[in-house]
């Protein structure tokens, strides 16, 4: 990755990018551990903009710009003058006078588009309605933890809504050669320009990309299964209506049964037991799932270093 790039979507990344963000993130991760020290970006200023609502992505990039020497803002767009109507293209500018890259979590995917048209600092995607591209790198890290570097050949399977984490996890998996399933409700689907992208890339990798509405079409042969919320972030208003439609949907026992003997479950959080996955199946896999939480700070870090540092 060069300095100065922005990282909006992982489609935009070449496999040699997502390699480089990995093999550092791991590297990061052992220093860390280790206690030795990683200031790569001594004196710099992350400015983190916030349209909605986080835990862990707004602490894992504040820690992580601690770790690596410099400092991050948060920037709640109930504070900012842009949560009053102040362009989102004057914000871009002037926030490029002052800080040195720009992490944005917001709704339309194009408002990320914009403040990176206008930035001239990096900008990077922290989850749009169309994509979480910085979780699906993370659940790549912790893929390998558990099954090994090479990702090529794998299968995941996501269940449930087509979402951000749907598209983000399919471009994310074509990207590295990992066969692709995705089961979702009629009417829910993934987004059909995105598929086609994730197809293209998939050629190019040798990997596949199935959309189903079976659930236990996608899981069959699965090295990994993920599911997500089945109501994100603004369609709270929608929950009792998609809980019914989503129920065989659910990430089970059952389910987990018809995959893969050694198949682990990921999923990003926050997760809603009893909806998309119960109980059991949560606890079973919380060492995954909780690896996964963390790695966000190994991950996110890597990313920073790379298109912030010098
Ligand atoms: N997975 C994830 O992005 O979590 P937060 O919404 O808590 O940041
Ligand atoms: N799909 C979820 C992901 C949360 C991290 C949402 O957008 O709310």
């Amino acid at each position: 990755m060069n300095k100065g790039m922005d990282l909006l979507s992982i489609h935009e990344l070449s496999a040699d990018d997502v390699e480089e963000i990995l093999t550092l993130a791991a590297d990061l991760k052992a220093k860390q551990k280790a206690g030795i020290p990683h200031k790569l970006l001594a004196g710099k200023t992350l400015g983190m903009i916030f349209e909605k609502s986080s835990t862990r992505t707004r602490v894992s990039f504040e820690v992580g710009m601690y770790q690596l020497g410099g400092q991050a803002l948060f920037l709640s767009s109930r504070d900012l003058q842009l949560g009053r109507g102040e362009p989102i293209k004057d914000t871009a500018r002037v926030l490029s006078r002052y800080l040195d890259g720009i992490m944005i979590r917001t709704y339309g995917h194009e408002r990320i588009e914009e403040l990176a048209r206008y930035a001239d600092i990096p900008v990077i995607n922290a989850l749009s309605d169309l994509l979480h591209p910085c979780q699906a790198l993370t659940d790549l890290l912790t893929i390998r933890e558990y099954k090994g570097k090479n990702l090529a050949g794998l299968k995941m399977a996501y269940v449930g809504d087509g979402n951000n984490m749907t598209h983000s996890l399919m471009y994310a998996a074509a990207k590295v050669g990992m066969h692709f399933a995705a089961a979702t409700p009629e009417g829910y689907e993934a987004n059909a320009k995105v598929v086609a992208n994730a197809k293209a890339d998939a050629a190019a990798t040798g990997a596949t990309v199935t959309i189903t509405h079976d659930p236990n079409e996608a899981v069959e042969g699965a090295d990994v299964i993920v599911t997500d919320t089945w109501a994100s972030m603004g369609q709270e208003a929608e929950h009792d209506a998609r809980t019914a439609v989503f129920r065989p949907y659910q990430v089970n026992r059952a389910l987990v049964d018809a995959a893969d003997a050694r198949c682990i479950v990921m999923h990003c959080l926050p997760a809603y037991r009893g909806e998309e996955i119960t109980e059991d199946v949560f606890e079973e896999f919380a060492g995954v799932i909780f690896d996964e939480a963390e790695n966000r700070l190994h991950v996110q870090k890597a990313i920073m270093a790379l298109v912030m540092g010098d």
